[in-house]
């Protein structure tokens, strides 16, 4: 096993003839870890995400899978290959039940008993969605919806989980206890590469941050250097009342800058 789990390595990748998104972006997600991709409105974290789990060809750059190169694959083969891709914005079936929504995510899983092992597993992971079960999942609130989505999105037993803002419409109680559960899902064993708007949160939960600007991770290093650098908090994590003004220029102390 590769000491990375994922490995998105110098990606380009943009939409159409537009400009170029990312512009030779690297991400890292190591086994056992949370990785958070912060960064603003429009910067490109959705198409990292996309670009992993095969939504997106990039144009350049190679993804790398447990060691082995899965550049090229479209997004069935991706998810073969040991990614999960949980969308931004909800996508459960409000129609279905929940037990139905979670199913369509072992839909490639041919074998009876692994179904069921991985059921009990996410039951035992996402409590309320043992609970609701047999329930509408339109009737589910948002924030136990996203958790019926964390659940589906296991039962392929991915390798990496990918996030794209889970705790997006959901009010702050909501929100911690969608980021314990991705913690939770991180003490199971899946490494997870976040992304997230409400950065400063989630960078309390990742074990590391990146910080995307510019197409590229601008600046990366362990979470908590990155949340207590003032300057970075104020450019970049909105600021606390009690930080000093954001300097001009972005700073250059401590966590790495990738220029
Ligand atoms: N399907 C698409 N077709 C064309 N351009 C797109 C498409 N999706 C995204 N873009 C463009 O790519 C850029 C990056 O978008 P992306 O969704 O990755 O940003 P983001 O960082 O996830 O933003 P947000 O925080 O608002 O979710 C934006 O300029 C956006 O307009
Ligand atoms: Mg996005």
């Amino acid at each position: 096993m590769s000491d990375y789990l994922l490995e998105l390595h110098d990606i380009e990748a943009g939409y159409g003839r537009a400009a170029l998104v990312l512009r030779g972006l690297t991400v890292k997600v190591p086994a056992g870890s949370v990785v958070c991709l912060v960064g603003p409105n429009g910067a490109g974290k959705s198409t990292v995400l996309k670009v992993a789990s095969g939504l997106l060809a990039p144009r350049s750059g190679s993804i790398v899978v447990d060691g082995e190169d899965v550049t090229g694959r479209g997004p069935q083969q991706m998810l073969a290959s040991g990614l999960a891709h949980v969308l931004q914005g909800h996508s459960v079936f409000r129609e279905m039940t929940v037990e139905e929504n979670v199913m369509l995510g072992a839909f490639t899983v041919r074998d009876k008993a692994t179904v069921a092992e991985r059921v009990a597993f996410v039951r035992s992971l996402f409590p309320i969605v043992g609970e609701r079960w047999k329930q509408l999942a339109g009737l589910l609130s948002g924030g136990q919806q996203k958790q019926v989505e964390f659940a589906r999105s296991l039962m392929v037993s991915p390798k990496v989980v990918l996030l794209d803002e889970p705790s997006m419409g959901l009010d702050p109680k909501t929100t911690a206890t969608v980021f314990d559960q991705v913690a939770r899902m991180r003490d199971a064993g899946i490494a997870v590469l976040l992304v997230e708007q409400n950065a400063r949160r989630a960078l309390e939960t990742a074990d590391v941050g990146c910080v995307l600007d510019l197409g590229r991770v601008h600046i990366s290093g362990p979470a908590p250097e990155l949340l207590a650098d003032p300057q970075l908090s104020a450019l970049y994590l909105g600021g606390r009342p009690s930080d000093p003004a954001p300097a001009a220029s972005v700073p250059t102390t401590n966590p790495s800058r990738n220029r």
